[in-house]
C-alpha cells in the first residue's frame, strides 16, 4: 500500500467482512481512517457492531465506525441470514462491543474524510453500493478528490450468487451501482469469476481454530456457518469463497490480478430477470471500447488461487495484536 493512502472500508459486516476487516488490520503499514457501514449481510447497525467488536479484538478502537444506509435508493432490502447468521457473524451471539459508532452518517464523513485528504483517500466497497452513491450525491467533486475505488462486486463470467446472473452487492442496490462506476474515477472490480476461486477450507479453519490466538478463534467460529451454507449451496464441500478479504488485498497491492482488463461495464437496472446483472463488454480486449456510455473499469477475472493460504497465514501472525494469545 502507497505509504500515503488512507483506507475507507465500506462494508456490510459480515462474515468476509469481518475476515477482509482482520486482513487489513494485520499489516502495520496499512492506515484504515474509518469504516463505514451499510445494510447487506445484515442492517447498518449491527453491521457497525460487527466492526466494533471486530476493531475491539485487535485493540482498535480508535477508528471510527459510521452507520450507513439502511436500505437502497427504492427503499427495499435483502438481508442474507442464511449465508452470515441473524447476527451477521455466523450466529455467534458475541457480547456487545465497549464502543459505539460515532453520530456522523456514513455518506458525510465520506466526503468529509475525502475533502480533509484530497488524492489520498482510496475507498474499498465490500457490501452495496448505496452510501458510496449518497456520497457521489453529496459532493460531485468526490471523484476527483478521491484516489481509487476497489469494490468487491459484480459476476461477469461467472454465474451470479442471488439471481442466475447478479451478485448480492450489485443485486442489493443496481441504481447506486451504476452511479458509482459511472462516477469517473479509477475503480477496481472484484466480482465473482475471481473471489469463487479464492476458498477458505475446513482445513484452514481448523488450523485456525488450533492457533488458539483470540483473533484465530474467533474467525474459526465465525467460519463455521459459512462453510455450512457454501457446502450446501455452492461446493458440496466445507470451503468458503474470500469474496471481501481477497478484494481487500488487491487494494492494498498484496495480490497481484493474473487477468485485469480494463473494460466497460454497465448494469442492469431494469425489472427483469437480468436486475443486478453486471455486464462487462470484455469485446473490448480485442476490438477497442465501443460508444455504450459504460465506464472503463478494471475487473478483475483470475489472481493465483493461493489467497486461503496467505489469508491464514496473515491470521497466525505474530503481528501485534493478531498474534497469539
Ligand atoms: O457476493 C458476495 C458479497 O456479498 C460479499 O461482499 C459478502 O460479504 C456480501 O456482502
Ligand atoms: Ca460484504
Amino acid at each position: 500500500m502507497a505509504s500515503e493512502e488512507t483506507l475507507i472500508v465500506d462494508c456490510d459486516t459480515g462474515i468476509d467482512d469481518a475476515l477482509a476487516l482482520l486482513y487489513l488490520l494485520g499489516d502495520p503499514g496499512v492506515r484504515i481512517g474509518a469504516v463505514t457501514t451499510v445494510f447487506g449481510n445484515t442492517d447498518p447497525g449491527t453491521a457497525a457492531l460487527n466492526t466494533l467488536r471486530v476493531l475491539e479484538l485487535v485493540g482498535r478502537s480508535d477508528i471510527p465506525v459510521a452507520v450507513g444506509a439502511e436500505h437502497n435508493r427504492r427503499g427495499s432490502r435483502h438481508l442474507a441470514p442464511d449465508v452470515h447468521g441473524a447476527d451477521g457473524l455466523g450466529n455467534t451471539d458475541l457480547p456487545a462491543p465497549r464502543t459505539s459508532p460515532i453520530a456522523e452518517p456514513a455518506a458525510e464523513l465520506i466526503v468529509r474524510m475525502a475533502r480533509e485528504n484530497p488524492g489520498t483517500v482510496h475507498l474499498l466497497a465490500v457490501g452495496p453500493l448505496t452510501n458510496l452513491a449518497a456520497a457521489l450525491q453529496l459532493e460531485p467533486e468526490l471523484p476527483r478528490l478521491v484516489k481509487h475505488v476497489t469494490i468487491m462486486g459484480g459476476a461477469m463470467l461467472h454465474p451470479g450468487n442471488v439471481t442466475p446472473v447478479a451478485e448480492a452487492n450489485i443485486s442489493n442496490d443496481p441504481e447506486a451501482a451504476r452511479i458509482v462506476l459511472r462516477a469517473g474515477w479509477p475503480v477496481t472490480l472484484v466480482p465473482l469469476d475471481a473471489t469463487m476461486t479464492e476458498a477458505i477450507t475446513e482445513e484452514q479453519r481448523r488450523r485456525l481454530a488450533e492457533f488458539g490466538s483470540p483473533v484465530t478463534t474467533f474467525t474459526a467460529a465465525i467460519l463455521d456457518l459459512y462453510l455450512d451454507f457454501y457446502a450446501q449451496h455452492a461446493f458440496g464441500e466445507r470451503k468458503a469463497a474470500c469474496h471481501d478479504p481477497l478484494a481487500a488485498a488487491i487494494a492494498v497491492g498484496d495480490v497481484e490480478p493474473l487477468l485485469a482488463p480494463v473494460v466497460p461495464v454497465d448494469v442492469e437496472t431494469g425489472d427483469g430477470p437480468a436486475r443486478g446483472m453486471t455486464i462487462a463488454d470484455l469485446r473490448g480486449q480485442y476490438r477497442g471500447f465501443p460508444e455504450s456510455g459504460a465506464a472503463a473499469v478494471r475487473v478483475v477475472l483470475e489472481t493465483d488461487r493461493a489467497f486461503g493460504d496467505r489469508l491464514v497465514d496473515r491470521l497466525c501472525s505474530d503481528v501485534p495484536n493478531l498474534g497469539a494469545a
